[in-house]
């Protein structure tokens, strides 16, 4: 069985990150979101991936997963030339997918548990044309909604519907059989001017084919903002962290909690309470990390405390009293003001948000 990740998309959800770089690559505790995706992919078995990308973002997204021989699988790329949608995104790697069932997982979807059973039992299922995950959520009309009966059997699917018929979000990862290519070709684009999967599904299910359902036991993140992001950190670091110092700690500093400290990080006079990951070159100097904080690699932090928050890669932090609840974006620098102390200084791009501590 192969599988299909969809790794194209603007991101306009997470901006400012999404100017300049892919949604999908964006960290959890340290680690692109994509890779958390492949992890579970090659772990339910599968080890021919395609992966679809955009013009804007593809090139870094080749670049940092490469061919997949890091995780002993072969990857291919497909371009997706315009943002046209999920079911047309599936179409341009159609030659790839069309011998046999295929998993498709959108690339910004961080899911709490495995997925190989429901891969095995849809492979031996030969009855069932296609099979979604689903959650129920408090906000169903930002989602795919679907309707199933007691069995789990999907009767109805909508995507963003006004009026939602149930809280059952069509999660970002579905099974197929081919016959899902006919489906594409026999639906028009959407009301957001766009080929979708939803549509494609709710076509074969009208046609009177087997669509399977499975609720998501585990938690489901949708990094759609900054608070969705240090959610995604927190949960990831409480459940998946594992203890792992492989940089430099000198006897001045204190380590707590489970903590992963990268290759060549320096960490002096400082204390780190995990859940906490420092990046590979990262510095710390008097510095008081954490918990649940993602450090970058490269990144510098003298002097100053930084508490729950995600500090990407080479960002300098001096002489700051108190950050907390912050996401900063790369090369990112924060200190004092160069001549008056009441003042605030600031250079920051589009779309940034800068809220400032009250008295
Ligand atoms: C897409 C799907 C939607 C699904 C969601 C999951 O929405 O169209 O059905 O519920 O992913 O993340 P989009 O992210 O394109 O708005």
């Amino acid at each position: 069985m192969r599988a299909l990740i969809l790794s194209g998309g603007a991101g306009t959800r997470l901006r400012p990150f999404t100017y300049t770089g892919a949604k999908q690559l964006v960290p959890v505790a340290n680690k692109p979101i994509l890779f958390y995706v492949i992890e579970n992919i090659v772990a339910a078995g599968i080890s021919e991936i395609g992966i679809v990308i955009a013009p804007e973002t593809g090139d870094e997204v080749k670049s940092r997963v490469g061919d997949g021989s890091r995780w002993n699988v072969n990857i291919e790329y497909f371009l997706q030339e315009k943002p046209l949608g999920l079911a047309h995104a599936v179409m341009v790697a159609r030659d790839y997918l069309i011998d046999g069932p295929f998993l498709m997982y959108l690339g910004d979807n961080l899911i709490g548990s495995r997925i190989t059973k429901e891969v095995e039992d849809f492979k031996d299922n030969q009855e069932l044309s296609a099979s979604i995950f689903l959650k129920p959520v408090s906000n169903p009309r930002a989602f795919g909604v679907a309707v199933t009966d007691e069995s789990g059997r999907v009767i109805d699917l909508i995507e963003k519907p006004e009026k939602p018929p149930s809280n059952l979000a069509l999660v970002g990862i579905y099974l197929f059989r081919p016959m899902i290519f006919e489906a594409i070709s026999n639906i028009k684009p959407s009301r957001r001017g766009e080929l979708e999967i939803t549509d494609a599904i709710s076509w074969l299910i009208k046609n009177g084919y087997k669509v399977q359902s499975h609720v998501v036991e585990s938690w489901w993140l949708d990094t759609g903002k900054k608070d969705d992001l240090l959610l995604a950190n927190d949960i990831v670091m409480d459940e998946w962290l594992q203890t792992d110092i492989r940089g430099s700690v000198d006897s001045g500093s204190r380590i707590t909690g489970r903590v992963v400290v990268g290759e060549n990080a320096k960490i002096e006079e400082s204390i780190v309470r995990g859940p906490a990951v420092i990046g590979e070159g990262a510095h710390l100097f008097k510095a008081i990390i954490g918990p649940f904080t993602a450090i970058g690699a490269g990144v510098r932090i003298e002097r100053s405390t930084v508490e729950h928050c995600v500090i990407m890669e080479d960002c300098v932090i001096q002489d700051v009293p108190r950050l907390e609840h912050s996401v900063l974006g790369r090369r990112v620098y924060v200190r004092p003001a160069p001549r008056n102390q009441e003042s605030l200084c600031l250079m920051v791009g589009d779309d940034c948000v800068v809220e400032i501590g009250r008295k």
